[in-house]
């Protein structure tokens, strides 16, 4: 097992060990690389003012091309760098001083004011830019939704973007992507690392069956994903995780296979990854899941990360309940299959047992007949946990009510199923009066919780409403 992490710092390969391995890359650039650009404003992923680009080769040997993403160095912890090219605001600016394009379209369109939030929204401008032209403005609010700027009302910041990221990107970066990903694989061994520092170890099993073992073997261990959770305790909670073990070089959890109708996805899949197959299943799941956080969290987050933290108010939970998702665990040796509904034991709390680890989730594709919907209420559209979540599905033969799947996020200590409203709605005609009696019935399946977002009261009757939403447009 390797003893340290290798990456390209811009164009510079850097060899660290002996780091702390949850020590944030915001915490390393701006105390120990001195690269003060990249900013700290809320340190838990929502300002976006820490935003870096992550490069990594795409395809094979010799097809020369590099994929950036933009993620929130805040939460990034540094064993993710490894095999990767770390880009900050530093390194856009060219060898004779030339602004990027990116740069100089935020000067020309008056993109910046104070200033604070500009190197965050350059890099996720230049991740954009990097992405292939053609960017709208819609195209271009949504990929600086994970961006806040109290300054400018963010018109200029869209006009920069929409001018620099129309054209295909032509840059130094395109020009020595094949330089840079042959880089990359000069540095990536493609071993697994072992990382050492005062009171903490960090595994990064480069296998399945590595990981496996090793999570048995240290069945107390924290199991670090994308780390858009777990970055929290550590930023936030100033926790010391003593033993991790990352999921980042597993790629056999990012695999996606359909067998017949129903599609196995890796765990460690990202949001942003998953999304084309989510789509595919159903348009409503895509729809849900560009709402789950901004970009850079659904750069990083992964589906297993989702279902692994148990948290009432996750967003994909609700849904795959609905679509009647199971999930593949899997310990040492071993694997076992278990439907969703039976994984949440209460707050928080998991039928994992020690040891076990989610493996892949498995979603049937919907029937062509059936009624899907999920709606997401939270304040505000992006970069939003949910108030409730009421994923549906139905289906209706002949005008009755055949089978019923309502499932809720936020309503209770778990994400959850409405056994009672169901009943209420199965063989009935589909229609005003059966909904009323399943939202009745919701009072009996329900229990929500009050705090900050919505008192108990408030999110029954939203619930309630959601049923009522549901109906209201089928029937139109
Ligand atoms: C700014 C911001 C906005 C967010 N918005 C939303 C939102 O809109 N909706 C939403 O649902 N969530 C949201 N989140 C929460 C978070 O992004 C998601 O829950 C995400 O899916 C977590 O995945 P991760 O890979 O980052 O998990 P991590 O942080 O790496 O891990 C989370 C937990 O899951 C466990 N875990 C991870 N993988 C596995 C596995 N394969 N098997 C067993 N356990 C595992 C970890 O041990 C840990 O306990 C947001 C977070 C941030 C920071
Ligand atoms: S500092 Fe706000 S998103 Fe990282
Ligand atoms: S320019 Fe001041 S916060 Fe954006």
């Amino acid at each position: 097992m390797r003893p340290e992490i290798r990456f390209l710092l811009g164009d510079r390969p850097v060899r660290l060990a002996g780091l702390s391995p949850t020590l944030t890359v915001l915490a390393w650039l701006r105390e120990q690389a001195r690269l003060a650009g990249t900013k700290e404003g809320c340190a838990e992923g929502d300002c976006g003012a820490c935003t870096v680009v992550l490069g990594e080769p795409q395809g094979g040997p010799g097809s020369g091309g590099m994929r950036y993403r933009a993620v929130n160095a805040c939460l990034l912890f540094m064993p993710a760098l490894d095999g990767r090219q770390l880009l900050t605001v530093e390194h856009l600016r060219g060898a004779d001083g030339a602004l990027h394009p990116v740069q100089q379209a935020m000067v020309e369109h008056h993109g910046s004011q104070c200033g604070f939030c500009t190197p965050g929204f350059v890099m996720a401008l230049f991740a954009l830019y990097q992405g292939g032209g053609g960017v709208t403005r819609a195209a271009a609010a949504e990929a600086l939704a994970g961006n806040l700027c109290r300054c400018t009302g963010y018109r200029p910041i869209l006009d920069a973007a929409v001018a620099s990221c129309a054209a295909p990107a032509e840059d130094r970066f395109t020009a020595a992507a094949g330089d840079t990903a042959a880089a990359l694989r000069a540095l990536d061994d493609g071993a697994s690392l072992v990382l050492d520092a005062p009171g903490q170890r960090c595994f990064v099993p480069a296998s399945l069956d590595e990981l496996a073992a090793l999570r048995l073997e240290h069945p107390g261990a924290v199991l670090l994903a994308g780390g858009t959770d777990l970055g929290l305790r550590v930023t936030k909670r100033h926790e010391v995780l003593e033993t991790v073990i990352s999921l980042e070089k597993v790629a056999a959890l990012r695999e996606v296979v359909w067998q017949g109708d129903t599609v196995r996805l890796g765990a460690g899949l990202t949001y942003a990854e998953a999304l084309p197959t989510l789509a595919g299943l159903h348009p409503e799941f895509a729809a849900l899941v560009r709402r789950i956080g901004a970009g850079q969290v659904r750069e990083r987050g992964t589906l297993g990360g989702n279902l692994g933290n148990a948290s009432p108010i996750g967003d994909t939970p609700p849904a795959l309940l609905a679509l009647g998702a199971r999930l593949v665990l899997r310990r040492g040796g071993e694997q076992r299959e278990l439907p969703l509904e039976q994984f949440f034991l209460g707050y928080r709390q998991t039928a994992l047992a020690p040891g076990e680890f989610i493996e892949a989730i498995l979603v049937p594709r919907p029937a062509p007949d059936a009624v899907v919907r999920i709606f997401k209420v939270a304040k505000r559209f992006d970069q939003d946990i949910s108030t409730c979540c009421g994923a549906f599905q139905l289906r209706i033969v002949d005008g009755v009510v055949r089978q019923a799947r309502l499932a809720w996020g936020g309503m209770a200590a778990v994400p959850c199923r409405s056994p009672n409203a169901e009943a209420a709605l199965l063989g009935q005609p589909w229609g005003e009066a059966a909904v009323r009696a399943a939202m009745a019935a919701l009072v009996d399946d329900l229990r929500p919780l009050s705090d900050f977002r919505g008192s108990a009261a408030y999110r029954l009757k939203l619930a309630q409403n959601l049923l009522l939403k549901l109906w209201l447009g089928e029937a139109a």
